[in-house]
């Protein structure tokens, strides 16, 4: 099903491009006609997944556009201090997280409150970071771009840099057809490098869609108990049913992080975060949205004994005793992990396209 519903995807690209001697196509979209001045790339829907939530046909990741995404993803121009890229936070060599802080470290050495997230199958998300404060990727870039403790620039003066670049105004006019730096062209491009970053390669996929591999006896057990106690959360390909919830972490008392709240400013939403995709979950240390534990058997022990009550508290955690937490035995949790480490995809992770050199 899925398969046909990708290929109907792809005929509709091409049967609604029309080639000219050039190399141009132009793209019907809903917004009218889109021309397209250099080589569309394969954005591909992988069999096991849900329909992606980005409009590709709104913004089609095209070869110069997704080499301007990279480029500008790895340039620490986008920062006030020229270094702080968001290659810098996001690495890909651990799902393009970062590791040396727990909470993101920003220009200057600035501390962040939250640990930065991986950045994968962007294209499928309904809205991004831990309290979903973005909802469209093109947009979410101004965020690290202007946080005081991330980037700490401006859009403009970053506009300004580009524009008065060497090498970009001719990127620029390769990717998008035409003359001009702009915002709108810049996150464009980011978005056309990151809707490409599509991680659906790991052991746990390939069995999904019924490729020649097999489960070891310890990861087949795994699975049964993440069915049975993780995946009505952490559920189906993408390993998150993109809810917002309150999983019974302690209240840090520095941070104080309200979560949802601070979006919606609803008292429900009071420490409510993104249920995170457990993808890659093996190279993503450390855990939760700041990042407080090390290990995935920290982790494990967290659900089964470190919880604390809260009026949001997540009705799933609360046992019939009036305590609360999952139910693991010590032997559950060895196969827990063994299964959580189905899910990295070496292929995503090392893949040439993505990587800075
Ligand atoms: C200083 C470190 C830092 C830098 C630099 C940085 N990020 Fe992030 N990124 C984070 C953190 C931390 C989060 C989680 C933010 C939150 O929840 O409030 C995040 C979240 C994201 C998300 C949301 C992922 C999801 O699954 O919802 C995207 C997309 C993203 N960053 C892209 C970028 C891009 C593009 C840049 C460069 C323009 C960038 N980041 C620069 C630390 C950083
Ligand atoms: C009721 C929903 C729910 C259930 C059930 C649940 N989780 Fe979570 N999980 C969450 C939420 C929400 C977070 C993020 C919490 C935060 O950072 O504030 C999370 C975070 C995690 C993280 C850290 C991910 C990261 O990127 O930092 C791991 C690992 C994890 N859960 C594994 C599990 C496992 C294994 C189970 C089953 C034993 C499980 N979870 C059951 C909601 C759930």
């Amino acid at each position: 099903m899925k398969i046909t519903k990708y290929l109907i995807l792809i005929l509709f690209i091409w049967s609604c491009s029309s080639e000219s001697g050039n190399g141009e196509s132009v793209i019907t979209t809903d917004d009218g006609p889109l021309t397209v001045t250099n080589p569309l790339l394969d954005f591909t829907v992988p069999a096991n997944f849900p329909d992606a939530t980005y409009s590709i046909l709104q913004n089609p990741p095209t070869e110069k556009g997704f080499e301007l995404g990279k480029k500008l993803f790895y340039d620490g121009q986008l920062a006030s201090d020229g270094v702080v890229s968001c290659g810098f936070c996001h690495i890909q060599s651990f799902a393009f997280t970062h590791h040396t802080h727990i909470t993101s470290h920003g220009v200057d050495g600035q501390i962040g409150t939250r640990n930065a997230q991986p950045l994968h199958n962007l294209a499928f998300m309904n809205e991004f970071t831990w309290d979903g404060a973005a909802t469209f990727l093109d947009t979410q870039p101004i965020i690290p771009i202007t946080s005081e403790v991330e980037m700490n620039e401006t859009v403009s003066n970053v506009i300004l840099k580009l524009a008065a670049d060497d090498t970009y105004p001719t990127l620029f006019e390769e990717a998008f057809g035409s003359e001009g730096v702009s915002a709108d062209r810049m996150f464009k491009a980011l978005s056309q490098f990151m809707v490409m970053m599509v991680s659906a390669n790991s052991k746990f996929d390939k069995l999904e869609r019924g490729e020649a591999v097999t489960f070891t006896d310890q990861e087949n057990a795994g699975r049964a108990i993440f069915d049975a106690k993780c995946a009505s959360c952490h559920a189906g390909a993408l390993q998150t049913d993109q809810s917002y919830r309150n999983n019974g972490l302690a209240m840090d008392p520095v941070f104080n992080d309200i979560g949802r709240e601070r979006v919606t400013g609803l008292p429900d939403d009071n420490r409510k975060f993104k249920v995170p995709s457990l993808r890659n979950i093996e190279v993503t240390f450390p855990y939760m949205h700041d990042g407080r534990l090390a290990t995935l058997e920290d982790v494990l022990n967290f659900y089964t004994d470190g919880m604390v009550d809260s009026p949001t508290l997540d009705e799933q955690f609360r046992r019939p005793d009036g305590t609360f937490g999952i139910d693991i035995t010590p032997e559950e949790k060895v196969q827990l992990i063994a299964f959580l480490k189905t899910l990295t995809d070496n292929d995503f992770i090392e893949d040439r396209r993505f990587s800075e050199f």
